[in-house]
């Protein structure tokens, strides 16, 4: 049903098509206004610009509540703006038909359409003028509505703050469904074509009076660029993101990574949704087959990567990967209609062998959904053990269409240049890069009320050396490869070289100091066999150690036990941190201990020889040269302890260690802060048209 201008200004209404949400004739309590509306109805939108008079108007009281939300001591004269914003087109009725459509013919000269704008300004003067006199407006008040109208689209700049806003509420009706489609259907543009001229347009310096009119146009335009509609003035315009894994707000690094992009992006003015399987926290959207912990999904990954197997045949286990795939999509195409995202994040789905139904399901969503994308690939099966070994040929097609597809729109992002490499050795995918980032501005994590107990609960004595080992306790980490360097440095030979004096940070070594080994990990269930063998190596060689997991949580608690303490709070204790891990796809910890301005002892695994040293960070190495011995513990050569052992005095002692520690700081600050997360991110949108400018 269309509605009549009567409808608009009138009606009970707010989803009547062609009409704006503000009911006009409440927006002034004055009963001169609604007379007013009444007498100008027959002078309105008379261009084939039906709602132009109630849609700029609408704009007008939307953008001077902006304008007075940000300016402390803003003054707006509320009357005369919407009036004039009201009745600034009413002169096009008074001009021939011929010669108001003549507007938009392309053959226009400048002199000429000059001209024809200054005729309706005119015009719209005096009647604008005379409708105000019939309803009894004073001259003082219809001589300042009459100065916004002429020049309201010939002007050089603004007159006012009430000018300013005019214009700018009159240039965002292009910005509208219905003056965008006029004006497509004038031109002959297709959407993308038009919605880039006007983008260019907006985005010269003296276009906009408010930088906010300018922003919001550059919102809608990416919307209507792509053939979507807008909201009426008012709406909440924020670009959309969904971000899709298998499951979200767990604690792995995965989850951890995307809870910092949804900072950044949250911070860049995205409103961000969240779509993951069963078990996610704080998931918008959930898919249950998304499921990889399933009997089904289990049995598909087992069968596609030549494990035991369930299916008689390539066809069967096609068969039910193509069946729960099909499941996995009606879920992902729901979640996409409903939040309808301008752009949209995939962590791990098209690269990992879990769940390779669900690479399908999305590979098909997105292609037609046809919205620009990222997928970040943070592991990779052909990184697995388990994984590695595609079963059939059937499964190696698969794997070669869709993990990872190209897909137009969607971009790649790896965790490392090695992975990056990798790719594009495998499938000619030229991946960006996204390390592993820390928020940088927060407050550092220093010794406080709270924390200072924390030695206290678990019977440890100030006078002691400790070094911290922050990570998860996993095989990988090579934490064997610390107790036997803290056992050398807790000889006479090496303690003597320490007693008496004070360290980097002012710590005062006495004869009772010791050095002390934290573990503020947990263990997963599967290292709990690691967990105990390297126990029975720390207790054969005398290494003093705590865990210190059963206190630490992802925030401080207080508890009936005691107090809770975050992983944060154990750093402001460590003077050192050991970070001996053989394999990291980046290296998370690494980041927070230079944040933490502690000496790192350090193993060089593959990519933190080929991502992070290069940077030139300052640490303890361990070198590169570890080697498996008896239960499969990672051990490190006599002379390789040593020479670690003198550096670890080397650093404690010097005074050049503060110096060195903020060295590490500025250069973590400058690779690996949220500043470069929110470049990386800007940079991986380049390919939105639009979103950059955001
Ligand atoms: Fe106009
Ligand atoms: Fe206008």
């Amino acid at each position: 049903m269309k509605s009549t201008p009567e409808d608009c200004f009138f009606g009970e209404k707010s989803l009547i098509s062609g009409c704006t949400t503000m009911n006009m004739k409440l927006l002034l309590n004055d009963p001169r206004w609604e007379s007013l509306i009444k007498l100008s109805l027959p002078y309105q939108d008379s261009r084939r610009d039906s709602g132009h008079a109630e849609t700029v108007t609408s704009w007008a009281v939307v953008l001077m509540e902006e304008y007075k939300a940000i300016s402390e001591d803003a003054s707006v004269d509320k009357e005369v703006l919407l009036i004039a914003a009201f009745l600034h087109d009413i002169g096009w009725s008074q001009i021939s038909e011929e010669a108001r459509l003549r507007l938009f013919d392309s053959d226009l000269s400048a002199s000429e359409e000059d001209t024809l704008r200054l005729a309706h300004e005119k015009q719209g003067v005096e009647l604008a003028g005379k409708l105000m006199g019939m309803v009894g407006y004073s001259k003082k008040l219809i001589d300042s509505v009459c100065t916004l109208i002429l020049g309201h689209d010939t002007r050089e700049g603004f007159l006012s703050v009430e000018d300013g806003i005019l214009q700018d509420a009159d240039k965002l009706w292009m910005v509208t469904d219905a003056g965008f489609s006029a004006d497509l259907m004038r031109r002959g543009l297709s959407s993308s074509v038009w919605a880039g001229i006007l983008r260019t347009r907006f985005l010269k310096d003296d276009i906009f009076y408010l930088p906010v009119s300018r922003k919001r146009a550059l919102r809608r335009l990416l919307r209507l660029g792509q053939g979507r509609s807008v909201l009426p003035p008012g709406g909440d315009e924020s670009p959309r993101v969904l971000i899709c894994h298998y499951r979200v707000g767990w604690t792995d690094g995965v989850s951890l990574e995307i809870e910092k992009r949804q900072a950044v992006l949250e911070e860049m003015g995205f409103r961000v949704a969240l779509l993951g399987g069963p078990g996610s926290t704080g998931a918008d959207y959930v898919i249950p087959a998304l499921d990889f912990d399933t009997d089904e999904a289990r049995n598909i990954s087992r069968s596609a990567f030549g494990g035991e197997s369930d299916f008689e045949n390539e066809e069967e286990l096609s068969e039910a990967v193509l069946n729960l795939s099909d499941r996995v999509e009606a879920g992902v195409r729901a979640a996409f209609s409903d939040w309808d995202p301008d752009f949209i994040l995939l962590h791990n789905i098209f690269s990992h062998g879990r769940h390779i139904a669900a690479a399908r399901a999305f590979t098909r969503a997105l292609e037609d959904f046809n919205r620009p994308a990222l997928t970040t690939h943070h592991d990779f099966y052909w990184e697995r053990d388990d994984f590695k070994n595609p079963a059939n040929q059937w499964v190696e097609g698969f794997l070669a269409k869709y993990v990872p597809p190209v897909i137009p729109g969607m971009r790649h992002a790896v965790i490392n240049s090695l992975a990056a490499r990798n790719l594009l050795s495998r499938t000619g995918i030229d991946a960006m890069i996204f390390p592993d980032t820390l928020d940088f501005s927060v407050e550092p994590w220093v010794q406080d009320d709270y924390n200072n107990q924390l030695l206290k609960d678990f019977d440890l004595s100030s006078d002691d050396i400790f070094i911290l080992q922050a990570t998860r306790i996993v095989r990988r980490k090579g934490i064997e490869l610390i107790p036997p360097i803290i056992s050398k440095l807790n000889t006479p030979e090496y303690l003597r070289q320490l007693i008496g004096k004070r360290l980097y940070n002012g710590k005062f070594v006495t004869e009772k100091s010791k050095f002390v080994f934290l573990l503020a990990g947990y263990a997963e269930l599967e290292a709990e066999t690691y967990r105990q063998d390297f126990i029975r190596e720390m207790e054969s060689l005398g290494v003093p150690y705590r865990f210190l997991r059963t206190r630490i949580a992802a925030e401080r608690a207080t508890q009936e036990e005691g107090k809770i303490y975050s992983l944060f709070d154990t750093y402001p204790h460590a003077d050192l941190v050991s970070y001996p891990s053989i394999y990291e796809g980046w290296g998370n910890q690494f980041i927070e201990a230079v944040f933490a301005r502690c000496p790192v002892i350090v193993y060089e695994y593959p990519v933190y020889k080929s991502d992070i040293k290069p940077k030139g960070y300052q640490v303890v190495s361990l070198g590169d040269s570890a080697l498996l011995g008896e239960k499969n513990l990672y051990t490190l050569s006599e002379d390789i302890i040593t020479r670690v052992c003198d550096e670890v005095i080397g650093w404690l002692l010097s005074e050049e260690t503060p110096c060195r520690l903020e060295e590490n700081f500025e250069l973590a600050k400058s690779n690996n802060s949220y500043d470069y997360l929110r470049e990386l991110m800007r940079r991986s949108m380049a390919h939105c048209e639009g979103c950059e400018n955001l």
